[in-house]
C-alpha cells in the first residue's frame, strides 16, 4: 500500500506543499495518541476558557489546538494559521508560501462519551505582502488542500490536493497513514439525511417542509423510506455521506437570532465542502455554493446542505433553486 508521501509524489504535489501535509498528518497522528489515552491521561473535561465562538473549551480542544499550533508554527511552509480556538490569525514564518485554517477537535461534545470526533484542515495560498486577518479571507475554490483526520475505532485521514479525494488509514504498527481509497466518489441518490432535528421549529420554511417530505416516506411525494443519521460531529456525519452518500446538513435556524448559523466557513464548510466537491458530490448554503462564498471574516459562519448531487439539488429546489 501507499504511503502519504508517495501518492503526493505520484500527484506530482510540489516539495513544500507535500512538507506542510506530512506536517498535518503526523500532528494528527500524536492527537490520535492523546485522544486514545482518553482518562488515562487527563486528558477529558472542560477548561474554565471560553473561545471567540462563546464555547466553554474542553481540554482536549485546548491541547489539540496548542499541537497544531506549535507544528504548524515550526513547519517554515507556513505562513500562518487561523483556527476555531484562537482569537485571531497567528503568524509563523516569513517565508511561508500557505495559510493553515483549522478545526483542532471536531465533534467536542462527543469528547466526554467516547465517540467520534476529528481535526478538520484548509490549506490557501499566502498572499505576498503584509500578513494579517485579510490574508485569509479568499474563497474556499482557492484551497490547494484540504482534509480531516477521524479518531474513529481506525484513524483514518480524508485528503483532497484537487485530484479527487483519497482515503487514508493510520497503520496501528508503523505508526504511519497508508492509502486505502484512491479515489472516493459520494453516490449521486441516497434514501438518507443528517440534520439536528431537535430544532425543526426553529428553520426556515424551505428546510421544515424538505425534512417534513423525506420523513413522510412512501406516502410522501417523495414515493420512498429515508433513514436518518446524527453523530453530532461533522467530521463523522461527513464522513459516512463520503462512504455510503447521504445528505448531511445544518441549516439556518432562528433558535438564535445573533447567531443563525452553527458551522465555521473557514474551518469547517470549505474544506469539507472541497473534499465532497471531489468526491463527485455538492455543497451548498440553500442558495450560494459554499466554495464560491467570498469570507468576510475567519471566524464566520454558514449554513451548510452537502452530500449526494442529486439530494442536494433537490433540497435546493425547495429553495426556489432549480438546476
Ligand atoms: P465543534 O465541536 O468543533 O465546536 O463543532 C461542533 C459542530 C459540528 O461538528 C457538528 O456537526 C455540530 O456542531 C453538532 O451540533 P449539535 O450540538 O447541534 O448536534
Ligand atoms: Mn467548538
Ligand atoms: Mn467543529
Ligand atoms: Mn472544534
Amino acid at each position: 500500500m501507499q504511503t502519504l508521501a508517495q501518492t503526493l509524489s505520484a500527484q506530482a504535489v510540489n516539495a513544500s506543499l507535500t512538507q506542510l501535509l506530512v506536517t498535518l498528518a503526523e500532528t494528527s497522528i500524536a492527537i490520535s495518541g492523546a485522544v486514545r489515552h482518553g482518562a488515562l491521561a487527563g486528558v477529558l473535561g472542560a477548561t474554565e476558557q471560553e473561545n471567540v465562538q462563546g464555547e466553554t473549551q474542553k481540554k482536549l480542544d485546548v491541547i489539540t489546538n496548542d499541537m497544531l499550533k506549535d507544528a504548524l508554527k515550526a513547519d517554515s511552509t507556513v505562513r500562518g494559521i487561523a483556527s476555531e480556538e484562537e482569537d485571531y490569525v497567528v503568524e509563523a514564518n516569513a517565508q511561508g508560501q500557505y495559510l493553515v485554517s483549522f478545526d483542532p477537535l471536531d465533534g467536542s461534545s462527543n469528547i466526554d462519551i467516547n465517540s467520534l470526533v476529528g481535526t478538520i484542515f484548509s490549506v490557501l495560498p499566502a498572499p505576498a505582502g503584509e500578513f494579517n486577518e485579510q490574508s485569509f479571507l479568499q474563497a474556499g475554490r482557492n484551497q490547494v488542500a484540504a482534509g480531516y483526520v477521524l479518531y474513529g475505532p481506525s484513524t483514518m485521514m480524508a485528503l483532497t490536493t484537487g485530484q479527487g479525494t483519497q482515503f487514508y488509514t493510520l497503520d496501528p504498527d508503523s505508526q504511519t497513514f497508508l492509502l486505502t481509497n484512491d479515489n472516493v466518489q459520494i453516490t449521486p441518490d441516497t434514501a438518507e439525511f443528517a440534520i439536528n432535528m431537535s430544532n425543526q421549529r426553529f428553520w426556515e420554511a424551505p428546510m421544515q417542509t424538505y425534512i417534513a417530505d423525506l420523513l413522510l416516506g412512501k406516502i410522501g411525494p417523495r414515493e420512498q423510506s429515508f433513514n436518518m443519521r446524527w453523530i453530532a460531529a461533522m467530521v463523522g456525519d461527513v464522513h459516512r455521506v463520503l462512504c455510503r452518500g447521504g445528505i448531511f446538513t445544518y441549516p439556518t435556524d432562528n433558535k438564535n437570532p445573533a447567531k443563525p448559523f452553527k458551522l465555521r466557513l473557514m474551518y469547517e464548510a470549505n474544506p469539507m465542502a472541497l473534499l465532497v466537491e471531489q468526491a463527485g458530490g455538492k455543497a451548498s448554503t440553500g442558495y450560494e455554493t459554499i466554495l464560491d462564498i467570498q469570507p468576510t471574516e475567519i471566524h464566520q459562519r454558514v449554513a451548510v446542505i452537502l452530500g449526494s448531487a442529486n439530494e442536494v439539488d433537490i433540497c435546493l429546489s425547495y429553495h426556489g433553486i432549480d438546476y
